[in-house]
């Protein structure tokens, strides 16, 4: 849990990981502000491998509450990029997901592949093959922005009922052109924004998608979809999976520590490609068992890291990784 691990030129220093998890916190127009700045940096002091910030939307349209993070113009670099100095200062690396709401998204103008709504949500407008050309552009004018900003790991979000997993379920797709239909036509769309965003993003910095492994749905995606679906992601150039689970639409769903690792265990297997397991993880015990196992590369802590933000000095009392600010108040073990 504590070696590190190397994805093209960026070394992550160790295997925990603060996977995606919005705040709610930015101004109206999508800009950091200080709770941001204490937020990233008090787990970047924590000793945390590798931070992704959260939902950050490539469409203002596409924001999930009208406090996201936006990175849909060039003014959002800067306050980006602070953080980026924040983490690196503390060395942490820095990360960031860029993604679009789709039907469930903030505000009145919702799209997605087809006009089905979600239950107490507008029904979408079903997007044009040119409006989905103009959203893919968007991601890649937000990947040139993520570079600008200095990250050293840019995720798309694929998961959780958001556009992308809206194509690529075949309960949100009923589209009867080239991204609707099989599962090559659903992906279609996931294929194009890799393809864009890889104009921009540096070709020696690691490049992560997030998706949702299954719906638990009878008719929706499986974990053999997704196994798929990541094979072509690494024949694409992509890097890194982030591997959760559900968000289509509710759904049954036995929770338990660690609930969502077999799925990720399945994609580092039979895909070969490196893998972020997520998902009730809280115990140092599991997230080591998960790494020695080798049943994914890294383990995410979401709630627990907003529980403790230093969870990993708890987990490894050494002064080469507790701040030296903080070295008096390390426990004698
Ligand atoms: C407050 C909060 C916000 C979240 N926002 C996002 C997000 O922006 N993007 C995302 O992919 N997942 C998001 N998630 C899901 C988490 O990344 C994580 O997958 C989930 O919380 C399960 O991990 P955990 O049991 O360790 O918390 C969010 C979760 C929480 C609790």
């Amino acid at each position: 849990m504590f070696t590190s691990f190397p994805l093209k030129s960026v070394t992550i220093p160790n295997r925990i990981v603060m996977p995606a998890m919005c705040q709610y916190s930015a101004t109206e127009d999508g800009y950091v502000t200080n709770w941001h700045r204490v937020h990233y940096g008090a787990r970047a002091v924590g000793g945390v491998g590798l931070i992704i910030l959260e939902a950050t939307a490539v469409e203002k349209r596409g924001r999930l509450s009208n406090h996201d993070l936006g990175i849909w113009d060039d003014g959002h670099i800067q306050g980006l990029r602070e953080l980026v100095e924040i983490g690196k200062e503390h060395g942490t690396v820095m990360g960031i997901q860029i993604g679009h709401g789709g039907r469930k998204s903030w505000g009145d103008e919702l799209v997605a592949p087809s006009s089905i709504a979600v239950p107490n949500m507008g029904t979408p407008h079903a997007l044009t093959v040119t409006e989905i050309k103009d959203i893919v552009e968007s991601w890649r004018q937000a990947a040139r922005r993520v570079r600008e900003a200095g990250f050293d790991v840019l995720q798309i979000h694929g998961a959780h009922g958001y556009l992308i997993h809206e194509f690529l379920s075949p309960l949100s797709n009923e589209r009867g052109d080239e991204y609707g239909g099989s599962l090559e036509n659903r992906m279609r769309f996931l294929l194009e924004i890799v393809e864009a965003v890889k104009k921009e993003w540096p070709e020696d910095k690691p490049l992560s998608v997030r998706l949702s492994a299954v719906d638990y749905l009878e008719g929706g995606l499986t974990i053999e979809d997704t196994v798929q679906i990541s094979k072509v992601l690494k024949s694409r150039g992509v890097d890194l999976m982030d591997i959760s689970s559900g968000g289509l639409l509710s759904a049954r769903i036995e929770l338990g520590p660690g609930y969502q690792v077999s799925f990720a265990e399945a994609v580092k297997k039979e895909a070969g490609l490196p893998t972020i397991a997520v998902g009730l993880i809280t115990q140092a015990e599991l997230a080591q068992e998960i790494i020695h196992n080798g049943r994914a590369d890294f383990v995410a802590l979401g709630r627990e890291l907003l529980r403790n933000p230093y969870w990993v000095l708890e987990a490894k009392c050494e002064e080469s990784v507790w701040p030296w600010q903080y070295h008096r108040a390390m426990p004698k073990r």
